[in-house]
């Protein structure tokens, strides 16, 4: 299986997030085809994946009004038609429904999006490795 990762990240955490999850598939033979910001994708990465993994970060008042940052520069990225999905956000407190609501962007481009996780800032390590097992869980790997 080849993946893209995609990440919207402002202080970094969803950034080093989607670089663990990249190390965390590779070391089961997954292929990383790039790690590019969603803002200035690596179109090639985008091409050449089976996966696409887009991650962003929770923005709200912490208790009411969470959600995706950056939805209109995903709904921006190109056309996924095709290929497989698979989300993740970063958060301090509370998701909510973030990820319903990043999932059904993704939907949006024509992916088919099998699922998400939401990682705690502070524990990026062990959630990047739950989300990247589960991900080879629910998808043979095609190595
Ligand atoms: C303006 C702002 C609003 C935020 N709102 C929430 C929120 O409503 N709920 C939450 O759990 N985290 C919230 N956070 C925390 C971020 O989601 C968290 O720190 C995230 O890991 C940041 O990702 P980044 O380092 O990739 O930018 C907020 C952060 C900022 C800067």
């Amino acid at each position: 299986m080849k993946a893209a990762i995609l990440f919207e990240s402002l202080t970094g955490h969803t950034r080093t997030a989607g670089e663990l999850i990249a190390a965390n598939l590779q070391q089961v033979g997954w292929g990383i085809t790039g790690v590019s910001p969603v803002r200035r994708p690596e179109m090639a990465s985008i091409q050449d994946a089976d996966m696409v993994i887009i991650g962003t970060w929770v923005h709200g008042l912490f208790v009411v009004g969470q959600g995706p940052f950056g939805l209109a520069a995903i709904a921006g990225l190109p056309a996924l038609r095709g290929k497989l999905a698979a989300t993740y956000c970063t958060f301090a407190l509370n998701p909510a429904k973030t990820l319903d609501k990043l999932d059904r962007a993704v939907s949006q481009l024509g992916a088919e999006v099998i699922g998400g996780l939401a990682l705690h800032r502070s524990k990026l390590n062990a959630h990047s490795e739950e989300f990247a097992a589960r991900l080879t869980a629910n998808v043979p790997a095609r190595v």
